[in-house]
């Protein structure tokens, strides 16, 4: 059945919703910690190259898929490759997100817990702040409201589909987004002793550079990017014929970088400026920062509660944006393939995050004693999904538009039928990246995780 399927209404409005969803937990919560853990600077040269080398591939790979076929990713498989064992590549790639939806979900209610929390940083005792994110996380109910809340969110802004549910949000949303992280980011910098922060970011130890800090660096340029899991190709599928794969791809990575290269900026001087150790790992964000911000209350209790809310404010509409991309990959599936409603899709998807999101919540506290080889509920779903998933889905992406789909079917999404010169131009390299290169990384990849 062919149904007339929505687009985006402009180049902008693309780049917005792909930077909305590659820019969020991503880049504020999960990169400061992990530049802060694998040697700063060095980290970021690594993590820098690895998204413009493996990365940038795949996620031309996951456009070009997308807007030939105008499917999500299962259609676009049984599309692009009728009969053939493709399509559990694409349902894979249904699946995955969803999954990464109910734990990140998690993560998202944390932040709108911390917004309300604001008020009360500079009121609280040291040792209360200190102690209250491993209190929270921990307890049964809240941390699971603050989920609930979260899904709510996200499931409002996708029922309201692509143009007045997704393209709406982040238009207005990316925009404001970027300018709180520069005033943060300006803050930060004006700490004093903000300075060994900002040494540390932009001065590289090489002796750091380890293997693993290679395959960190991959990883969290898959997940900041969103690749792997078939979000990219759902979006580009909604791009009109006469957009640029080439440009919207370079935009979306290109301020997706530089968003999270201003988050370090935001969150790393303050924290040498507190005098804490930069390797302090995932409590960076929600222990670290409010015990600064409970040390700023002493002086300035408004200037405390206003920075405070406006961080996490950023964080949870930098998450929602994300978050609202995941869903859409399985909402697209449902009401292309299985002819739902888009309301019922919703509430599908909804419910079986929430379901799974509950789990990894408790896993904090009464679950705790859940392992799934040696990991708790929500790390084994992040590790399968960041350190698995995300790279196989890519590997498999590549390897479907450099070696499945035809040269010349692929030559002409990238070009827009020959139409757009500079994109002739520069098709035989990144042919050559999603060949060769991307995928003999990706492989790199896994042989160490083995190893
Ligand atoms: N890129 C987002 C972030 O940085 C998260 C995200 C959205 C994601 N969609 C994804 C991660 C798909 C992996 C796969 O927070």
């Amino acid at each position: 059945m062919e149904r007339k399927r929505e687009t985006f209404g402009s180049r902008f409005a693309v780049v917005m919703a792909m930077a909305g969803s590659a820019i969020g937990l991503g880049n504020i919560w999960r990169f400061p910690y992990m530049a802060g853990e694998y040697g700063g600077a060095a980290f970021i040269i690594v993590y820098i190259a690895a998204s413009l080398i493996l990365a940038l591939p795949i996620f031309f790979a996951e456009s070009i898929i997308g807007r030939r076929s105008g499917l999500g990713t299962f259609g676009a498989m049984e599309k692009l490759a009728p009969g053939t064992g493709w399509k559990w590549v694409g349902l894979l790639t249904v699946l995955s997100p969803i999954i990464i939806l109910s734990y990140y979900s998690v993560v998202g209610g944390w932040s709108v817990e911390y917004l309300f929390k604001s008020f009360e940083f500079a009121r609280m005792q040291e040792n209360e702040v200190t102690g209250f994110f491993g209190l929270f996380i921990s307890s049964t109910w809240m941390p699971i409201l603050a989920h609930t809340a979260f899904l709510l969110l996200v499931g409002g802004v996708v029922l309201g589909g692509v143009r007045k549910g997704i393209e709406q949000f982040t238009k207005i949303t990316m925009p404001i987004l970027f300018v709180l992280i520069l005033v943060i980011a300006i803050y930060g910098l004006s700490l004093p002793g903000s300075g060994k922060g900002v040494e540390y970011l932009v001065k590289p130890d090489f002796s750091k550079l380890t293997p693993s800090t290679v395959t960190a660096a991959m990883g969290q340029a898959f997940f900041s990017l969103s690749l792997g899991v078939g979000t990219i190709l759902t979006y580009a599928s909604y791009m009109k014929k006469d957009e640029n794969i080439l440009v919207s791809g370079l935009g979306t990575a290109g301020f997706d970088l530089f968003f999270a290269i201003l988050a370090g900026f935001a969150v790393m001087p303050a924290v040498f400026a507190a005098g804490i150790a930069p390797g302090a790992g995932p409590g960076i964000v929600f222990e670290t920062l409010p015990y600064i911000f409970n040390k700023m209350g002493a002086a300035s209790p408004l200037l405390c509660t206003g920075i405070s809310f406006l961080f996490f404010f950023t964080i949870l509409a930098a998450a929602l944006t994300s978050a609202i991309s995941m869903m859409e990959v399985g909402v697209a599936f449902l009401t292309e393939e299985k002819e739902m409603h888009r309301w019922s899709a919703v509430l599908l998807i909804t419910g079986f995050a929430w379901i799974v999101g509950v789990l990894c919540s408790l896993s904090f506290g009464p679950l705790s004693g859940v392992k799934i080889l040696g990991n708790s509920i929500f790390d084994f779903l992040d590790k399968l999904c960041s350190n698995w998933l995300l790279p196989l889905g890519g590997l498999l992406f590549t390897l479907f538009v450099g070696w499945k789909m035809s040269p010349s079917d692929v030559f002409d999404e990238f070009t827009n039928s020959g139409t757009l010169k500079a994109n002739k131009a520069v098709f035989k390299t990144v042919m050559l990246l999603i060949r060769y290169v991307a995928p003999a990384g990706i492989i790199a990849v896994f042989i160490s995780l083995l190893v």
